[in-house]
């Protein structure tokens, strides 16, 4: 499946985490969904990454199946993009040594993730979380990437990656595509239902505040019933209301109803009726998701043959990116 004809190129890196939220399924997973057609995509599991930060092995290793099935389970088709695991193609370690080579400290030292981290595990300052970003240049540079979708707090990232780019061009010519960062609209601001001014987190500590896509319907339907709103009592979009505006922004996005014929549905019924139909809605919604995680996580072989053929054709693509970077910057090749 190798892309001949002029389909841009799409590159997404999803940390290996079992816990997305509702607010991740929208923002990310269903917009991905619906560039199948007219992009060439391909979304890595970056296990790499992950281990910037203390992970328990057996954990990591479930988490990667996990996420690669959510992601199928969730509608992304393994036959229309491609999906694989970021240690099977080790040009993404390779390269980014190389632009490690090109990453000023001054430049990562500025990066705010990492104060962010830093601050949070304080015990385990490591180098790798302090060049994470020449590791993720390097996951979207290799592919020649038209197009990078992320969440707004990766933009930053996004843009060292093009100046990083842009210094090797440089010196070098022309090498690498100049990515774009690309926030997708819709689900994009899906906020915590304990504190609705704030965006849904899957690292939130409070439990009732983020949705997750795994979350069985009890749970969701409880976290509903609880979300914290106003003493309001009418269900209606408006200013200083943002509970109810946040599960009308949910409940829009999953039955494409407006926010007009919302109001018109819940008039002269109170907050609770509304909260329990939206907390239903979800539970329905995600129930054939979950029965497909369900089966593909009972069935390790078929996700190890999506894992092998993902990698399969991203080592090929990277492989190409990676012998050109090799020359330019003077490595001899291996004699045969
Ligand atoms: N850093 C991203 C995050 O935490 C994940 C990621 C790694 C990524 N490599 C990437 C995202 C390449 C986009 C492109 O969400």
């Amino acid at each position: 499946m190798e892309n001949t004809e002029i389909k841009k190129r799409i590159f997404s890196g999803v940390q290996p985490s079992g816990n997305l939220t509702i607010g991740n399924y929208l923002g990310s997973i269903k917009n991905w969904k619906a560039f199948e057609d007219e992009y060439e995509a391909l979304y890595c599991v970056v296990d790499m990454h992950a281990i910037t930060v203390r992970q328990d092995p057996a954990t990591l290793r479930r988490r990667t199946y996990e996420t690669l099935a959510l992601y199928i389970a969730s509608g992304l088709s393994p036959e229309k993009n491609t999906l694989f695991v970021q240690s099977h193609v080790p040009c993404h370690a390779e390269l980014a040594w190389i632009l490690n080579c090109y990453t000023m400290f001054g430049e990562l030292s500025r990066m705010t993730q990492f104060k962010d981290k830093s601050k949070k595990y304080a015990s385990n300052i490591n180098a790798g979380l302090f060049t994470y970003p020449a590791l993720m240049a390097a996951d979207i540079l290799l592919y020649q990437t038209d197009l990078v979708p992320v969440g707004i707090d990766q933009m930053q990232h996004i843009e060292l990656t093009r100046d990083v780019a842009n210094r090797f061009n440089g010196i070098y010519s022309d090498t690498f595509k100049i990515p774009e960062g690309f926030i997708p609209k819709a689900g994009a601001k899906i906020m915590s239902l304990a504190e609705p001014d704030k965006k849904m987190s899957k690292s939130d500590a409070n439990v009732n505040a983020s949705v997750y896509i795994l979350d069985g319907r009890d749970d969701i339907i409880r976290k509903f019933k609880r979300a914290v709103t106003d003493s309001d009592t009418v269900v209606c979009r408006a200013e200083g209301k943002d509970g109810i505006n946040n599960l009308m922004t949910i409940y829009t996005a999953f039955t494409g109803k407006t926010d007009a014929e919302i109001e018109n549905e819940f008039s002269g019924k109170g907050y609770g009726d509304f909260k329990l139909a939206v907390g239903e809605t979800v539970a329905d919604a995600l129930a054939p998701v979950h029965a497909e995680f369900d089966r593909l996580m009972a069935d390790k072989a078929y996700l190890e043959t999506v894992m092998k053929n993902g990698a399969d054709y991203a080592s090929y693509l990277a492989n190409k990116t990676l012998s050109k970077v090799y020359r330019k910057v003077g490595f001899v090749q291996k004699p045969r």
